[in-house]
């Protein structure tokens, strides 16, 4: 369709087109049932087809085995804050926090908030959260270490996760979930909302490992136990039906079209590659993230002056890429390049940049 833009967005952000097609062309009558996926009951056999689905394909795509529970929940990723601490931290437990800006930061408020004891074992603050910290002590008595994989933000991502021994990994992963392939074995929990490489907004992906079922407080209110949904597979209310249907097929369009994670990944460092090389072979780019902390799926940079960067972003949407303006905690810009982004929208920007360079460089 001609009409559609090279989106960059950070979250919501692309879809893939395929994918959009689909959701379309059975918006009406979904598989024979003569009513919307949104209309159907969760309840019917229709909606369990897709969970069933979404929550296999997660398994596959991700290596899970049986020894995690796939939870679709709701209250985005910012919920997870506080429902990481309110069920697996008991309340004389310390947990370990790696603080690499803004959601770490949020998820370590929170955890506070409810009375935990919090060791910041590690915090970029200090660089303003330009990189990913090294060489970690972690305490030996923690129930968790949280740590969030991708900053969207700041653009840094851990390039592999650090051992922890037996203390579980815990990671908001919400922007670079399934863009990669890792070893999800010392995960206790590992949440992402779905609005950047999952799906549409309204849905949280919940991975619990099966052992941290037992560390769930009985007394934590129903809907704040993951115990709930892990026990009647998201559905113990209502689940966001029309999401986890969207999730379905990204997923299975990152399975049959892509081929799967490891084909994933080497589709988005081929994309971050470019675009990192176009920010580096020219001064009038700078990137903002420490080189070997640079995340593969959101580029930020800075141009010469604020005024540049508002007339980049202006000029770019002009030539059909969207999206790009820096969060506006930070300013500067931000090519966010999830999974559905195009090769072809990066070298797009890529060509744009230069043309921009030469002209106000
Ligand atoms: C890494 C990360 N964590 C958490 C959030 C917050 O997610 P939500 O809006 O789903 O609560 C975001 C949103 O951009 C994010 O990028």
């Amino acid at each position: 369709m001609s009409n559609r833009i090279y989106n960059f967005n950070a979250g919501p952000a692309a879809l893939p087109l395929p994918v959009l097609e689909e959701i379309q062309a059975e918006f009406l009558d979904f598989k024979g049932s003569g009513m919307s996926v949104t209309e159907v009951s969760h309840r019917s056999k229709w909606f369990d087809d897709v969970i069933e689905d979404a929550v296999t394909r997660t398994k596959r795509l991700l290596g899970l085995g049986d020894q995690f529970d796939v939870l679709f929940l709701q209250g985005g990723a910012s919920l997870q804050f506080c429902m990481v601490p309110m069920n697996l931290c008991p309340p004389d437990q310390p947990a370990d926090y790696v603080d690499t800006g803004t959601w770490s930061t949020k998820a370590i408020k929170e955890a506070r908030g409810l009375g935990r004891s919090v060791n910041v074992v590690a915090s970029s603050a200090d660089k303003n959260f330009s990189y990913i910290p090294k060489e970690i002590r972690f305490s030996p008595d923690a129930a968790y270490v949280h740590l969030t994989s991708n900053n969207t933000i700041k653009g840094t991502q851990w390039s592999a996760f650090p051992e922890t021994g037996k203390v579980p990994l815990v990671s908001d992963m919400s922007s670079d979930v399934m863009s990669r392939v890792f070893d999800p074995a010392p995960f206790g929990v590992i949440y992402a909302g779905a609005q950047k490489n999952l799906g549409p907004a309204g849905a949280t992906l919940v991975l619990l490992r099966r052992d941290m079922r037992d560390r769930v407080p009985e007394a934590l209110p129903t809907m704040l136990k993951y115990t709930t949904f892990a026990e009647k597979n998201s559905m113990f209310n209502t689940p966001p039906c029309f999401a986890i249907y969207a999730v379905s097929l990204v997923l299975k369009w990152l399975e049959e079209t892509i081929g799967g994670l490891a084909q994933m990944e080497a589709r988005n460092r081929e994309k971050a590659d470019l675009l990192y090389e176009a920010i580096d072979v020219d001064p009038f780019y700078q990137g903002t993230a420490e080189r070997e902390s640079r995340s593969v799926m959101n580029v930020t940079f800075r141009l010469p002056e604020a005024s540049l960067e508002s007339r980049f972003v202006q000029e770019a949407l002009e030539n059909g890429m969207g999206g790009l303006k820096g969060h506006r905690s930070v300013g500067g810009c931000r090519a966010s390049i999830y999974n559905s982004t195009s090769l072809d929208a990066v070298k797009a920007l890529v060509d744009f940049m230069k043309t921009f360079a030469q002209k106000y460089g």
